[in-house]
């Protein structure tokens, strides 16, 4: 969640139901040729891939699982830190390489794209579209350039207002849909590149949304995810003029949903009608990703967050007031610009204060256009001793706080089954991965499991009922 930890190669087959879903049938242009999509970074992307695989399902393209098979090839990339923006290069490096006789055609997407505009032809002379995610409404119309021959296509444009909808959006998660309800960022936040590659904020209006939210039930999903780079920023165009909260409310209200999440959102827009919502709304997970990044009001008011550390630990006060346990995960950087041991000790003590159940932390890593004037000061090793000793504190914290659930019952829906172990693998209302003996046709289901034991970052369990305990448990 609100990472960028996700790696996912595509080419998984386009679920027959969502092509007739998505109406439109194979044009003939492009048809029969075949692409293969490889995705770098957030939950953001990972969804804009399954839109742009859609819309290529669209135009008659086929799925496949390597680049051998592939006539088009295309990267979603990530540029938030420099590690992973470097590795698309190489990347394609290793392609102009593999296919130097018999050339491809590779496509470049995403925040790698929109950063590098067509600086990416001349260090990856094979590629022959570069775009980036505000101009994905315009990837039909680059298509047929493509496919006309045209050697080299960008869409690099950041000024629209328009959000990317398809007609045709394979998803990979069976369970799990992705759905995005607000795209860009208007923060400027001095670490992140984020409002340079991915443009001005816009909302979707909630009437898609709950449209969108309905077809999916009809689908088959019980799981929704509302994604933005700040969720919480969401703001409704439509006459129904809904509160973010509202909106969180009438998606877990739909007959069928039973899990709702969102990420990231913001702590400047946490309000506590949030957390009511949760609290009224038993669909709405036990779960808030509220990114801090720094324990140290100096340093957030140089990161430009926009709050202190009070205030942001008022934000956890009241989701820890909520009638039900929320669990909270947060990301944090350490070593941005001027942080100094004394700042980094405030990340450690905030870690105490809040507990959280999960974190995601990073090196510092400056990236193109950001900043704000500040440097990079903190020397590398320095970020790594930090991050260390941050992982380190963080590993007890969640190792206390699973252990704490050992003997409780928790819904968790099977996402996955280890066939070596004989293991299913489910997760929790509160984003927790549990580990239990089980059969592959648990998968899909949501089962009651008692938990046995627990690790820092999973807890180990038995099956205790079936469907919300209504089954045929074996207590
Ligand atoms: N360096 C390190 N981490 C970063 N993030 C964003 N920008 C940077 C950067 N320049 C982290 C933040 C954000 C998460 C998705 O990535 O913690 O919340």
């Amino acid at each position: 969640m609100g990472t960028d930890l996700v790696q996912i190669t595509t080419a998984e087959k386009v679920q027959p139901e969502e092509v007739r879903a998505g109406a439109r049938t194979a044009s003939t242009l492009g048809n029969g040729k075949t692409f293969y999509i490889e995705t770098f970074g957030c939950a953001m992307n990972v969804h804009d891939s399954e839109k742009v695989a859609g819309t290529l399902a669209a135009r008659g393209y086929r799925p496949v699982d390597n680049h051998d098979e592939a006539d088009l090839i295309l990267y979603n990339t990530c540029s938030i830190r420099e590690k992973a923006a470097e590795k698309v290069f190489s990347r394609l490096g290793m392609l102009q390489k593999a296919y130097r006789n018999n050339p491809k055609i590779i496509g470049v997407l995403g925040c790698v794209a929109q950063q590098e505009g067509e600086g990416i032809f001349e260090r990856a002379p094979q590629v022959r579209l570069v775009c980036g995610s505000a101009s994905y409404t315009k990837l039909p119309s680059l298509l047929d350039e493509l496919e006309a021959g045209k050697r080299r296509i960008t869409g690099l444009g950041l000024e629209t207002e328009e959000c990317f909808e398809t007609e045709l959006t394979r998803r990979d998660n069976p369970f799990r849909a992705y759905l995005t309800i607000i795209e860009g960022c208007d923060q400027r936040c001095a670490f992140c590149v984020v409002p340079m590659t991915r443009g001005p904020e816009r909302s979707r209006p909630s009437d898609r949304i709950l449209a969108e939210c309905r077809r999916l039930v009809d689908d088959g999903y019980t799981e929704i995810q509302l994604l933005g780079q700040i969720v919480n920023a969401w703001k409704d165009s439509s006459p129904a003029r809904l509160s973010f909260a509202e909106l969180l409310a009438r998606v877990a209200e739909i007959a069928g949903v039973r899990r709702v999440r969102f990420a990231t959102s913001h702590p400047r827009y946490f309000t506590s009608d949030i957390v009511q919502a949760i609290d009224s709304h038993p669909a709405l997970c036990d779960q808030v990703h509220l990114p801090v990044q720094s324990g140290s009001t100096r340093i957030l008011a140089r990161m430009l967050r926009g709050y202190t550390r009070e205030e942001y630990l008022e934000k956890i006060d009241c989701i820890r007031h909520a009638r039900r346990a929320i669990s909270i995960s947060t990301d944090i950087i350490v070593g941005f610009c001027g942080e100094t041991p004394e700042d980094f000790e405030q990340t450690m003590t905030l870690l105490d204060v809040v507990e959280y159940d999960q974190v995601f932390s990073f090196k510092y890593s400056r990236r193109p256009r950001t900043a704000a004037g500040w440097g990079d000061t903190v020397p590398e090793e320095e970020k790594a001793a930090r991050l260390a000793a941050l992982q380190d504190r963080q590993r007890q914290i969640q190792l206390r706080r699973n252990q704490a659930l050992v003997g409780q019952k928790l819904e968790v829906l099977v996402e996955s089954y280890q066939p070596r172990l004989g293991q299913a693998v489910g997760r929790t209302s509160s984003n927790r991965i549990i580990n239990f003996p089980g059969a592959p046709a648990w998968v899909g289901r949501y089962m009651d499991v008692r938990v046995t034991g627990a690790g820092p970052h999973s807890l180990v369990g038995v099956e205790d009922g079936r469907e919300g305990g209504s089954g045929d448990g074996t207590n």
